[in-house]
């Protein structure tokens, strides 16, 4: 009896680490090199379409993400697309077949100064921020189409804090101020 509930849990457990392994395995050969100093003043980047987030391309394609941004359908955002609400929380689209289970994006916690900015965190599935949330486990709520970007009706629970405060809070980027 005990040693069956012993093997069951231990059956559980290795399914478990295999489910969570294989959803955040990262092929190296799909990945684009992520360094601090690419991640921008918010406001230097181009606003999404809806213009509550700003958007930007490492692989030099920005109009396409512009494209997938703007539309009132969604769409597939193409790889290099690099996005963002508040300076600190950035999602960076790798190469197709980077990680399946976040199809391709990369989410990043940054602390951001007028020094630049700085990656605390990154990953696929496992990344928290500084509030103690999961990236992942909030964006994979936005339905198929928008490709897990959250918006205010694309399925995300929303946030704790209105339009006004983001806009303060992009507008109050510290790595904008410009130095003499
Ligand atoms: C509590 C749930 C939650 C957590 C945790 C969370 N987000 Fe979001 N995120 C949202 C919602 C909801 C929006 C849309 C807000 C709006 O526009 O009003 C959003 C917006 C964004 C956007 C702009 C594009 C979009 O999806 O609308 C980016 C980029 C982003 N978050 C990245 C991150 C990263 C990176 C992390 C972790 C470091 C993170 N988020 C953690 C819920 C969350």
């Amino acid at each position: 009896m005990m040693y069956s509930k012993i093997l069951r849990f231990g059956l559980l457990l290795s399914a478990t680490i295999l489910l969570t392994s294989q959803s955040s395995s990262q092929d190296a050969s799909k990945q684009i090199d992520i360094t601090a100093d690419l991640f921008k003043c918010l406001t230097e980047m181009s606003k999404s379409g809806s213009g509550s987030f700003f958007v930007d391309n490492l692989l030099g394609n920005k109009a396409a993400t512009e494209t997938v941004a703007a539309s009132a359908t969604g769409g597939q955002y193409p790889p290099g697309s690099v996005i963002s609400l508040i300076p600190t929380e950035v999602m960076v689209k790798h190469n197709p077949g980077w990680n399946a289970g976040t199809n391709d994006w990369e989410f990043i916690e940054l602390n951001v100064s007028a020094e630049g900015s700085e990656i605390v965190h990154r990953g696929t599935t496992d990344v928290i921020n500084r509030f103690g949330g999961n990236c992942f486990g909030c964006h994979k709520l936005a339905r198929p189409e928008w490709d897990f970007v959250c918006g205010t009706d694309h399925g995300c629970a929303p946030l704790p804090i209105d339009r006004a405060t983001i806009l303060g809070i992009q507008n109050g980027d510290p790595r904008c101020v410009k130095e003499n």
